[in-house]
């Protein structure tokens, strides 16, 4: 079918400079001698010296640290805020690659799309303010409230194939639907690229996911993904690229490959990308992008846009998309993957209810042309013969484009008609902005086609059961309203006293009638020109934002070893993002450092007593010891100038590329942090910021350390010598007096070294533009 192109792109700045980067990769060839993977040709690509060795020889992935030029920044409202500060300390007048911002995370549910984002935009008028301002100044597309989610829009408008992208979003690997690199970081790391700094990243190892086969008609990309999600844990994917290979990529539309690219952030992974399809080549087409389509047809000619045949992966994986049937992961993580087959039994041996509270679709991660037109077709089905939603059924549709297509197609009509209420095109339930007006006060469950599903994630209620599952299979089980409901084997009774069974649903990849834009009001203008004249208000009593002190390096006065840092405490287990840095309320301070520090770790679990939200201070006044809340603590220890550190279990920082969770404890005097180990991101924020993140060499040391010990760091003088290899130790002297050594581990490059001593990663920007 062709599709007829409504949003005709200027697409001179979103189209990657292929003769360029095919150019550099020659270059990178003459000392790169094996066959490449797809994800490699487009990271070294992008290298900023691609002509100079890369490992001397030596093993690249998962090794070398490679120095990138992405070539453009996207931002949600809530990260922006922090990494505009950031940006703004740098000096600079304008961004030095094309940059946007997206009005999504700060629209709260309650009632309904209109009233929720009029509520919304008069709510966080000063961010929003703030946020369009500082576009202007600095020549940054402004995306308003209401335009829609992030990785939506970017996948509509910017993604390309072949581009190397940097988000300050967790999901910004959604645009690897369109066979690019798009990664997920900090606004600090944002900042490297708007100020034109080489972005470093240690070169991931990359994994091959061989598809073959077809998904069988109940069966959609989102249950893939689910099913690697259990296959590969929460950690499978860290310091990783998946790239995706074989028959069964091309069978999947390009909003199918993005949602599994999205939920690669469920597994860890750096990012995930795929082939160029002809169906990437269509959604390029209908999205107005006929020009990229055409460049990237030539770049793919010339083999730049998929793996070199014989190109080998660290790991490959086998999926048989033929042997896949739905899946349903969760509560609580998105890796307890069952498959819907086995769910019914698995509710009866958890004890848990057979019923569960909402049903909630759309979202970044699954509100496609192809998402909602497979759940209008259930509906449709379900009305023909009078039955509603048995629970409340919510849908936030990715972006206006999309839901203004929905409405036009009558979608919209036939959701509403089986009682669906349509939400803001905004991130609302997804990230915790859900004033849920059936809160409950016991053990419930809600399915939802999101991608996390952390505790409290969705409500902010801990009582809250969060299961994760394809668009299709949360609408078919919203008409049965029964946790054990299998769509594909179960019939719902009728009054009639007839049966009613569900045939597969069937949705269009892409709109025959093309896209629309909806209203336009909420799209940037044009190409923004930097306006520096452009004044950016921060009031001095705001409680929203708050200018950005530098940290000062802990190396003041000639010091070559960290000052004597005290043990706040001992983190037990999974200790996400979430749980450092809360979401839901509080992303109302993501711009005030001060007053979102009041947040730290407020749900973390203490090893010491096992209780959440209590720190022990050794050294109050009165000599006795005295607990305290976790940010309580962390501001005694800050007013008394007190450097600290913390010990922490497992994956320390999985979850999102949330840079407050590195700032907030900087903030209150953290100087390191000491894991058994840790995500990816969390700990390249943590070095950013100033913090040293360091590995136990041996897991069992966790516990022989504990809240009120003293660790002095023996070895960090020669890493600042540098000594790129140079093994630190850490000596621990116990409340008690007693002393011991431990070995420990660290990823430190000498230019994140350089960040260590200037006290952060700005600090030394900054020091390089002086
Ligand atoms: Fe928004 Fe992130 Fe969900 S971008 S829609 S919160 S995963």
């Amino acid at each position: 079918a062709t599709h007829a192109p409504l949003l005709e792109k200027n697409c001179d700045s979103i189209t990657p400079p292929y003769p360029v980067l095919i150019e550099n990769l020659s270059q990178v060839r003459k000392h790169i001698k094996h066959k490449l993977t797809l994800a490699e040709k487009i990271l070294y690509s992008h290298l900023s010296e691609p002509g100079k060795s890369l490992a001397d020889g030596g093993k690249i992935r998962g090794q070398a640290y490679l120095q990138l030029r992405p070539e453009r920044v996207a931002m949600q409202d809530a990260s922006a805020q922090m990494a505009l500060l950031q940006f703004m300390s740098a000096g600079l007048p304008q961004c030095a690659v094309p940059t946007s911002i997206h009005c999504d995370h700060l629209i709260q549910a309650v009632d309904g799309a209109k009233t929720d984002l009029e509520r919304s935009i008069v709510s966080n008028k000063e961010v929003f303010d703030f946020l369009e301002s500082a576009a202007h100044k600095y020549g940054i597309e402004f995306w308003r409230p209401g335009s829609g989610i992030i990785h939506q829009i970017v996948l509509e408008n910017y993604a390309a194939p072949g581009m190397l992208m940097l988000g300050t979003d967790s999901h910004t690997p959604n645009a690897g639907g369109l066979g690019m690199l798009a990664i997920g970081v900090g606004g600090a790391d944002a900042v490297d690229a708007m100020t034109g700094t080489p972005w470093e990243l240690k070169a991931p190892e990359i994994v091959g996911i061989h598809l073959k086969g077809r998904l069988s008609p109940w069966v959609s990309p989102k249950d893939l993904i689910l099913h690697l999600a259990g296959k590969l844990t929460v950690r499978g994917g860290t310091g990783r690229i998946l790239e995706y290979f074989g028959p069964g990529v091309f069978d999947q539309s390009c909003t199918g490959l993005a949602t599994v690219a999205n939920m690669g952030a469920e597994v860890g992974a750096t990012t995930s990308t795929f082939p160029y399809t002809p169906n990437m080549r269509a959604y390029l087409h209908a999205t107005g992008r006929a020009p990229v389509a055409r460049a990237a047809d030539s770049a793919a000619a010339q083999g730049f846009l998929s793996a070199d045949e014989g190109a080998e992966y660290d790991q490959v994986i086998e999926i048989n998309l033929s042997e896949l049937e739905p899946y349903i992961n969760g509560p609580f993580t998105p890796d307890l993957a069952t498959p819907l087959s086995k769910f019914g039994e698995f509710v009866k041996d958890q004890g848990w209810k057979d019923e569960f509270s909402a049903g909630l679709i759309g979202s970044c991660t699954n509100s496609s042309y192809q998402d909602m037109t497979s759940v209008a077709d259930l509906a449709r089905q379900a009305k023909s013969v009078g039955l509603t939603t048995k629970v409340p059924f919510l849908c936030t549709p990715g972006s206006e484009q999309i839901r203004a297509t929905m409405e036009r197609d009558n979608v919209t009509s036939t959701l509403e008609g089986v009682g669906a209420v349509v939400l803001a095109n905004a991130c609302g339930p997804c990230i915790g902005q859900w004033k849920r007006d059936d809160q409950k006060a016991e053990e419930n469950a809600i399915l939802t086609s999101f991608n996390r599903n952390f505790k409290s994630r969705n409500d902010g209620n801990r009582l809250t059961m969060n299961f994760l599952a394809s668009p299709t299979i949360v609408t078919a089980m919203a008409f049965s309203g029964k946790l054990s409901f299998n769509p594909m084997t179960d019939s719902i009774p009728l009054p009639s006293g007839e049966n009613f069974r569900f045939s597969a649903p069937s949705g269009q990849d892409l709109p025959s009638a093309g896209f629309t834009l909806g209203e336009t009001s909420f799209y940037p203008t044009t190409t923004p020109k930097p306006q520096p004249d452009t004044e950016i208000v921060i009031s001095k009593d705001s409680q929203r934002l708050e200018l950005l002190e530098p940290f000062s390096s802990p190396f003041e006065g000639g010091r070559r070893e960290l000052p004597p840092l005290k043990v706040l405490m001992r983190v037990r287990g999974k200790c996400t993002t979430d749980h450092i840095s809360a979401a839901g309320p509080w992303l109302k301070y993501k711009g005030h450092l001060t007053n979102i520090s009041e947040n730290l770790l407020i749900t973390a679990v203490n090893d010491e007593g096992g209780e959440v939200n209590v720190a022990f201070d050794h050294d109050a006044p009165d000599g006795v010891a005295s607990s305290d809340t976790i940010p309580g603590v962390a501001k005694r220890f800050k007013s008394r100038n007190q450097p600290w550190t913390l010990v922490v279990d497992d994956n320390y920082g999985e979850g999102s590329a949330r840079e407050h969770a590195a700032l907030q404890p900087r903030f209150y005097g953290c100087g390191m942090i000491l894991a058994r180990s840790f995500a990816r991101i969390h700990e390249t924020n943590l070095k950013k910021q100033g913090v040293l993140p360091l590995w136990f060499a041996d897991k069992a040391d966790y516990s022989r350390i504990g809240s009120g010990d003293v660790l002095e760091t023996i070895g960090l003088s020669e890493l600042l010598s540098g000594t790129p290899g140079a093994e630190i130790k850490l000596k621990v002297t116990k409340l008690d007096g007693d002393v011991f050594e431990i070995q420990t581990k660290h990823t430190m490059s000498p230019d994140q070294v350089k960040w260590l001593e200037a006290g952060s990663a700005l600090n030394h920007i900054r020091s390089q533009m002086d």
